[in-house]
C-alpha cells in the first residue's frame, strides 16, 4: 500500500455569497484554510457545513465572490481535489461495482462519465487498489454498490476520493455510521495523509475528537452570520463559541454529561457542556505534543 507524498493545497474564500434557490446560506463569507493540516468543520444540522464543502469543491457556484484552491478556481483544481459527499446525497441504485465506484475517483465527480475507459494505466490501477486497501473495501470490490451496508458505502466513497491522490481531501461526515474500530482506522489513514502533506477538511459531529486531534476547527452557523470562530480547537472552543455554533442544539449535545450526585440524569444545564469541555481541554494541554497536525 502506498500513500503518495503531495503538496497540500490551501483554500481561500473571498466575499462568497452562496446558497440555493430562495435560500442564502452564506453571505459575504471570507475564509482561509491552511494547507497540509487536519481541519474540522463543526456545526448543528442545517448550519451550512455541507454547503461550505460543496462550495469549496466547486459543486455549488457562489452568486458572488471567489473560491480558490491552491490559488486556482475549483474547476481547475479538480484533478487534485478529492471530495466525499454526505452518504445520503448519493444515488446508490446506480448499477456499478465498488471497484468501478472507486475508479471514478481518477476522473470526475460525475457517476456517468468514462466508465468505458476506466482502469487504463498502471498509475490508475495502483491508486485505485491502494485507496481500496486503505479503506478496507478490497474484498468488496466486485459487489454492486446497492448491496453495501451504510458503513461500507461510506468507506467506498472515501476510497473514491482517495483514489485521486488529492492535494486536498474534502470529506462530508466520514465518521458517522462507522464502527469504533473502523473510525480509528480512518482516522489513522487521514493522519498519515496529513503527515505526507495532504490537506484534510472534514465535517464532523464528534467534538471530543476535534479537541483532541485536529489542528484547526471551523465553527459554522449560517444563522450567526456564517463562521462563528476558527482556529486551534483547544484554544477557541469555549462555551460562548459552542453556544453560538450550536444554538438550541447545545442542550441536546450535553445530554449524558449531566448527572447529579446520585448519577441520575438532571435537567439540561447547557453550561455543563462548557465545564466538561474545559476539563477535557485542560487535560489535553497537559499532554503537549500530541496535536496532530500543524506543520
Ligand atoms: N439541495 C438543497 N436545496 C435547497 N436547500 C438546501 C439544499 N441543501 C441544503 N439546503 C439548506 O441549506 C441549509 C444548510 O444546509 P447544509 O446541508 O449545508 O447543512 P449541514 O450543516 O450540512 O447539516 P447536516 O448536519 O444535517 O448535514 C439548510 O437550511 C438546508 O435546508
Ligand atoms: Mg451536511
Amino acid at each position: 500500500m502506498s500513500i503518495a507524498r503531495v503538496a497540500g493545497a490551501n483554500v481561500s474564500l473571498r466575499g462568497v455569497t452562496v446558497g440555493y434557490p430562495g435560500l442564502r446560506v452564506f453571505d459575504d463569507l471570507s475564509l482561509e484554510i491552511p494547507a497540509g493540516v487536519f481541519t474540522g468543520i463543526i456545526g448543528g444540522n442545517g448550519s451550512g457545513k455541507s454547503t461550505l464543502l460543496k462550495t469549496i469543491a466547486g459543486l455549488l457556484k457562489p452568486v458572488r465572490g471567489e473560491v480558490l484552491i491552491g490559488g486556482e478556481p475549483p474547476q481547475s483544481a479538480r484533478a487534485y481535489l478529492g471530495y466525499m459527499p454526505q452518504v445520503n446525497n448519493v444515488d446508490w441504485r446506480f448499477p456499478i461495482t465498488v471497484r468501478e465506484l472507486v475508479s471514478m475517483g481518477r476522473y470526475q465527480f460525475s457517476w456517468h462519465r468514462r466508465l468505458g475507459s476506466l482502469i487504463r494505466n498502471r498509475d490508475d490501477r495502483d491508486a485505485i487498489d491502494s485507496a481500496m486497501e486503505m479503506m478496507g473495501v478490497q474484498d468488496l470490490r466486485e459487489r454492486q454498490i446497492h448491496e453495501l451496508s451504510g458503513g461500507q458505502r461510506k468507506r467506498a466513497l472515501i476510497a473514491r476520493a482517495l483514489a485521486r491522490q488529492p492535494r486536498i481531501l474534502l470529506l462530508d461526515e466520514p465518521s458517522a455510521a462507522l464502527d469504533v474500530v473502523l473510525d480509528d482506522q480512518l482516522f489513522d489513514v487521514l493522519c498519515d495523509l496529513t503527515d505526507l502533506g495532504t490537506s484534510v477538511v472534514m465535517t464532523t459531529h464528534d467534538l471530543s475528537t476535534v479537541i483532541e486531534h485536529y489542528a484547526e476547527v471551523i465553527c459554522v452557523n449560517s444563522a450567526e452570520g456564517g463562521i462563528v470562530a476558527q482556529g486551534d480547537p483547544s484554544l477557541i472552543l469555549n462555551e460562548d463559541v459552542l453556544r453560538r455554533t450550536y444554538g438550541r442544539e447545545l442542550a441536546i449535545l450535553s445530554r449524558g454529561d449531566v448527572h447529579d450526585d446520585d448519577g441520575n440524569l438532571e435537567d439540561h444545564h447547557t453550561f455543563r457542556l462548557g465545564d466538561e469541555l474545559q476539563l477535557h481541554m485542560d487535560d489535553h494541554r497537559h499532554q503537549q505534543g500530541h496535536h496532530h497536525r500543524r506543520p
